[in-house]
């Protein structure tokens, strides 16, 4: 990762992003000077569009298949071939606003493939937005008996039956029935990153990979569809998911180290590719952890720590353990100032976007190094006292979450294994942990020479 986005520690990110935050208002025409050359390097982070790229080296509108590129089924179990590098590009159909993210596409066949956008992410809200547009009669069609009624089919149902009527062409004039969708494959690692991170999603991915590469992301239009892509991509696919057409999409050996379960997806018809002469196909492997997206998730959390700390000021520092899968298990530290801080934490890590599926949050007092597992399970298993000390909540979960009572929805644990104080009920005194003092350590040390022991 630290190569992918020319960094020598991934914390340098993070002090560029401080530095960026820490902008006050300018009090003078001194201060305002001295934000001049802030202002000239943020100009540097937006997109902007050019008229062709090496994307557009061969365009071919009719005569193209996927199976010309080595796509994998990685795993015995998987249902078919996945494309799992995708920087999947759609438009808020009411804002216009672009959105990039990253969802596996299991190709049905030359020409079609699954889309795998889950419930709660901006390309799944943007299908559902233009669903609320469409004309009721053509989604009902095919939509109201689905061969198979899974959750996803029957909430999707349910969506279209509670839209209001009228307003059969979208506000972006596409007709009634379709959603356009372009797909860049083999982008500059800081647009595939940028198509991962968990940013809020009014802030656009070609943006953050602007910021990351410290230069705008050079974009083109796509051929058929009203969308932009990046403009070195290796390459592009360009089509349509229709507003009346699921499909049974996996099992697929995920990164949580199963078989994600096969589920009913919107359906994504190319119309064009785009590629560059040569074109290198670029993909991952997930499976159990850790694999290559672990240490994206590393990065992940590594770069968003500064944010958090924006609306969760007493967090230390985290650690999201690459075996708990990212949404599984968050322990955090926290700089302990009143009485139930430590809840009052987990419950804005809740509300904090994709966090909001983290399933075990552990929060532990700023003295414990979240990083050293050793250490933390030592401290939180001495310090809680379980009856009191965890919290269950209900709530939205990851849709890769096996075990919730049903798909998307289920109950997520804190634990509270910070010391406790006398504010909070706790009544008995707090033991103090063992530490050598600095007097003895220093002598012990002085003897080793001595001992003749390096
Ligand atoms: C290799 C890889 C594959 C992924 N596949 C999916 C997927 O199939 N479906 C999905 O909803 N999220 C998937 N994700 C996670 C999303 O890319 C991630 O949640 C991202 O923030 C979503 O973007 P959005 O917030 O713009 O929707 C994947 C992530 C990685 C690293």
């Amino acid at each position: 990762m630290r190569l992918a986005l020319d960094v020598d520690s991934l914390d340098e990110i993070a002090e560029r992003i401080k530095y960026f935050m820490d902008v006050k208002s300018p009090q003078g025409l001194l201060d305002k000077i001295k934000m001049l050359p802030m202002l000239a390097e943020m100009g540097k982070f937006f997109p902007k569009t050019v008229s062709t790229g090496p994307c557009k080296e061969i365009i071919r509108r009719g005569n193209f298949s996927l199976d010309w590129f080595p796509i994998l089924q990685c795993w015995p179990k998987d249902a078919g071939r996945f494309i799992t590098l995708p920087c999947v590009v759609t438009r808020d159909p009411k804002t216009g606003k672009r959105n990039v993210g990253m969802y596996r596409m299991q190709v049905y066949d030359g020409h079609t493939t699954g889309m795998h956008w889950q419930r709660q992410k901006v390309g799944a809200e943007h299908y559902r937005e233009a669903l609320r547009n469409a004309s009721v009669e053509t989604l009902l069609r095919n939509v109201s008996e689905p061969p198979q009624e899974t959750q996803q089919a029957a909430s999707l149902r349910v969506d279209l039956m509670a839209r209001s009527s009228g307003g059969s062409v979208l506000a972006d004039g596409t007709p009634p029935g379709k959603m356009e969708v372009a797909v860049a494959i083999g982008t500059d690692p800081a647009i595939t990153f940028s198509a991962i991170v968990p940013a809020p999603p009014d802030v656009e991915e070609y943006l953050i990979a602007g910021f990351l590469r410290q230069k705008p992301v050079e974009l083109v239009k796509c051929e058929t569809v009203d969308l932009e892509v990046p403009a070195s991509s290796e390459i592009v696919l360009e089509g349509h998911v229709h507003l009346d057409e699921l499909r049974s999409e996996g099992p697929f050996g995920d990164h949580t180290g199963f078989y994600s379960l096969e589920d009913l997806y919107p359906v994504f018809h190319l119309s064009c590719i785009t590629h560059r002469k040569d074109p290198i196909y670029s993909t991952t492997i997930v499976g159990k952890p850790p694999m290559e997206d672990g240490w994206m998730g590393k990065a992940v959390e590594r770069i968003f720590l500064p944010l958090m700390k924006l609306t969760i000021p007493e967090m230390v520092d985290i650690n999201l353990p690459i075996e708990g899968v990212f949404h599984n298990l968050m322990i955090v530290s926290i700089k302990k100032s009143y009485p139930g801080q430590a809840r009052k934490v987990m419950n804005a890590i809740w509300s904090l976007g994709q966090a909001m599926f983290t399933k075990c949050i552990i929060v532990v007092d700023e003295d414990v190094n979240v990083q050293d597992i050793g250490e933390v399970t030592l401290k939180v298993l001495n310090h809680i006292d379980p009856e009191r000390d965890i919290q269950f909540t209900l709530g939205p979960v990851d849709s890769l979450d096996h075990a919730s009572r049903l798909p998307n929805y289920g109950s997520k644990m804190g634990i509270d294994a910070t010391r406790k104080w006398s504010s909070e009920g706790f009544a008995r005194p707090w033991p103090d942990e063992i530490l050598m003092d600095q007097k003895t350590k220093a002598l012990v040390d002085k003897k080793w020479k001595e001992l003749g022991i390096d």
